[in-house]
């Protein structure tokens, strides 16, 4: 919601955000949602932009390749882009792509969004597609007027068939300027390659890490808009139509969601019935559970239970800068496998490949990539399904509550499962997908409504397993929880003032292993933000506030390791440490440590 003029003069003189208008719940009416921030006073022209980033482990080219040869794809201006068309740019494979015997040799893709903007914005969600192909969503980094910069790169050496061909750079990022939201964002998309330099012999087909075609499941331009569908509702399907190849013989879908608007911070919407007692106009409801359905053929395939990424602007502004939310600038995908279902997609005919979220309000982004691999000795592969379970969801929510206190426990689980089998020249292999899903929500209103705690666990287990008539093929195994814990509080309040308080921990702990003939394989993550703020707002603007975020990021893989423990308190680092060494000295006694090093920290924050 944008002030009137009227108010810009007062913005001068105050740390400002924007803020929605503010009512008696007012917890419950703000939502988490703030606008821009502003930090007018401290502008000082010759103060160097402030950068952002988020942690993540380093990408690293496999040892031994050569590399990169980088091409920038397509620099742009995001204006007054909102409802316009994307910005695009004809894509041709880099000739060093070619020089290297093309899509075969490749080691390593990256593809890195580099971007800045100055003065005031909103945070804007965007969406990078390469033939219709998504290849990055994200969401930007909210300017000062300083100004900010940051950059994300992706690994997209999946997309190896695509990067081969010539095709179309499409990136949408809908934004709006005026008086008030002066940030303009300028970026450069350049992709990286990286080449194996011993020819190794190419491993067996049922091993290719990356599919022969990848086919988008999205909209096709022209458009005024992203090419992601958008799904309002909890009955609206999105789906398109789609033949794949006669001779496929592995298919995985690989999903993108994001959440907006009335589902942004779809986990603390309370049921509807406490909305309707208590004549709550503008507050969202549907209760606090969601998912991604993914059909073919109105069949369910599997499910998304989304992470759930809180933006650059999300709960309170200063708690993501600079260090952002955890998937804001990077937000994850999610593999379903349809291997199982390929029998009845192998007629050469068009199937239904639809996307619904259940209990969706307004508006959720969703599309897909189907990575298909191909069978290079035959023209047509069989096969067949041989079993299938989908239980349903289990949904249950118990409401209780008093005028606007109250708590909403709600639980959920999924179970999806299929076996199928599939005939190729490469053998008959049966492929067996499956998916658990629980969920756990403790949403709690007190102190009449000015006061929202929510305790959320989703916990999402996927396996897959192929096995021909002599040996297990692959058995992978994936584990992700996603804990959440979300404080807002106002307190305070006398007519148009009031402080808020808000304390947000969540993150990612995941697991991977992997079995069968390429080996064994094992990953571990652990990614958490522990994040508090607080802020005193008068007639909608921010006067003062502090955020403060400590995030400790931990990977141990077959493949590497990678440890950070950094935190950033208003706008400045603090402490930052972090180790690629997979020895377990390397990330023990952090808290110590970190306590060690104030010469090294004061030395941190002057530079920033
Ligand atoms: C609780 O909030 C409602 C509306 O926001 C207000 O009308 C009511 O007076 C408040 N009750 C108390 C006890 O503060
Ligand atoms: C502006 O920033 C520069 C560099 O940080 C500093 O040297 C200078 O004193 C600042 N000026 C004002 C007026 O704060
Ligand atoms: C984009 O690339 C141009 C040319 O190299 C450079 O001048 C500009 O600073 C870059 N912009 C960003 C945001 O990285
Ligand atoms: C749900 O959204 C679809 C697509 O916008 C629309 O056609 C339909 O009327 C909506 N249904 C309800 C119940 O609002
Ligand atoms: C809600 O609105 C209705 C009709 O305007 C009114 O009768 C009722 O008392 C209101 N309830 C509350 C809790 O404000
Ligand atoms: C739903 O939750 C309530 C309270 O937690 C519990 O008593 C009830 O058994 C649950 N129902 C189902 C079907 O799980
Ligand atoms: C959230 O709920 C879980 C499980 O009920 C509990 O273990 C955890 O301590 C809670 N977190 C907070 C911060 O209250
Ligand atoms: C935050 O930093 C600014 C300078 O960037 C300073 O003026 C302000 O007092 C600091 N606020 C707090 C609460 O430390």
């Amino acid at each position: 919601m944008a002030p009137s003029a009227a108010t810009a003069s007062i913005l001068l003189a105050l740390i400002a955000i924007l803020l929605p208008s503010v009512t008696a719940a007012a917890a419950l009416q703000m939502r988490h949602r703030l606008g821009a921030s502003l930090q007018v006073a401290s502008l000082n022209a010759s103060e160097p932009p402030t950068t952002f980033f988020e942690v993540d482990r380093p990408i690293r080219p496999p040892r031994g390749s050569a590399g990169p040869c980088s091409t920038l794809l397509l620099s742009a201006t995001f204006g007054a882009t909102y409802g316009r068309p994307p910005a695009t740019a004809a894509y041709a494979p880099p000739a060093c792509l070619g020089d290297a015997g093309g899509a075969g040799a490749l080691a390593l893709a990256v593809l890195e969004w580099a971007a800045d903007c100055r003065g005031r914005q909103f945070d804007r969600i965007f969406g990078v597609w390469l033939s219709g192909a998504e290849l990055l969503r994200s969401c930007t980094a909210e300017p000062r007027p300083n100004g900010i910069l940051w950059s994300v790169s992706r690994d997209v050496t999946r997309y190896a068939a695509l990067l081969a061909e010539p095709g179309e750079v499409a990136v949408y990022l809908g934004n709006l300027i005026d008086k008030t939201y002066t940030g303009v964002y300028h970026a450069n998309l350049t992709l990286h390659l990286y080449f194996r330099t011993d020819p190794q012999p190419q491993p067996p087909p049922q091993q290719q890490q990356q599919a022969d075609l990848i086919v988008p499941i999205s909209r096709s331009l022209p458009l005024n808009d992203g090419q992601w569908f958008a799904i309002q509702n909890a009955t609206d399907v999105q789906s398109k139509k789609l033949a794949i190849p006669s001779n496929t013989y592995r298919a995985v879908l690989q999903v993108f969601v994001s959440f907006h608007s009335d589902d942004e911070f779809w986990y603390t919407n309370p049921p509807n019935d406490y909305i309707r007692a208590n004549n709550l106009s503008s507050v969202p409801g549907n209760g606090a559970f969601r998912e991604v359905v993914a059909r073919v053929d109105g069949e369910v395939v599997g499910a998304v239970w989304p992470f759930t990424v809180i933006y650059t602007g999300g709960v309170n502004p200063l708690l993501w800068r600079p260090i952002t939310g955890i998937g804001s600038f990077n937000l994850p995908t999610y593999d379903i496998d349809i291997t199982p279902f390929l029998g009845k997609l192998l007629d050469g005919e068009e199937h239904d490949f639809g996307f619904g979220v259940t209990n969706a309000l307004d508006v959720w982004y969703v599309d897909a990539n189907l990575h298909l691999w191909l069978d290079h000795k035959s023209e047509k592969t069989t096969g067949g399904l041989l079993s299938y379970e989908a239980s349903g969801l289990n949904l249950n929510v118990s409401s209780e509550f008093t005028g606007l206190d109250g708590q909403f426990v709600t639980s959920a689980s999924r179970h999806v499962s299929a076996t199928g089998w599939v005939k190729s020249s490469y053998g008959e292999v049966t492929t067996t997908f499956n998916q658990r899903f629980c969920y756990e929500n403790i949403n709690v209103f007190r102190k009449n409504g000015t006061v929202q705690i929510v305790n959320q666990t989703i916990d999402a287990k996927s396996g897959i397993f192929a096995k021909d008539a002599s040996a297990v093929l692959l058995s992978e195994e994936f584990h992700e929880v996603f804990p959440l814990y979300l404080y807002t509080g106002t307190s305070d309040q006398a007519d148009d003032e009031y402080s808020l308080d808000s304390i947000v921990k969540f993150g990612i702990n995941g697991k991977k292993t992997s079995g069968g003939k390429p080996g064994f394989l094992y990953s571990s993550l652990r990614n958490s933000q522990s994040a508090q703020g607080t802020m005193r707002v008068k007639k909608n603007l921010v006067v003062s506030g502090l955020g403060k975020t400590h995030q400790v990021y931990k990977y141990v893989g077959t493949d590497g390791c990678y440890f950070r423990d950094v935190s950033s308190r208003n706008y400045t680092i603090v402490s930052d440490r972090s180790d690629d060494s997979c020895s377990k000295r390397a990330y023990s006694s952090v808290s110590e440590k970190l306590n060690d090093q104030p010469a090294r920290r004061k030395l941190l924050a002057n530079k920033l």
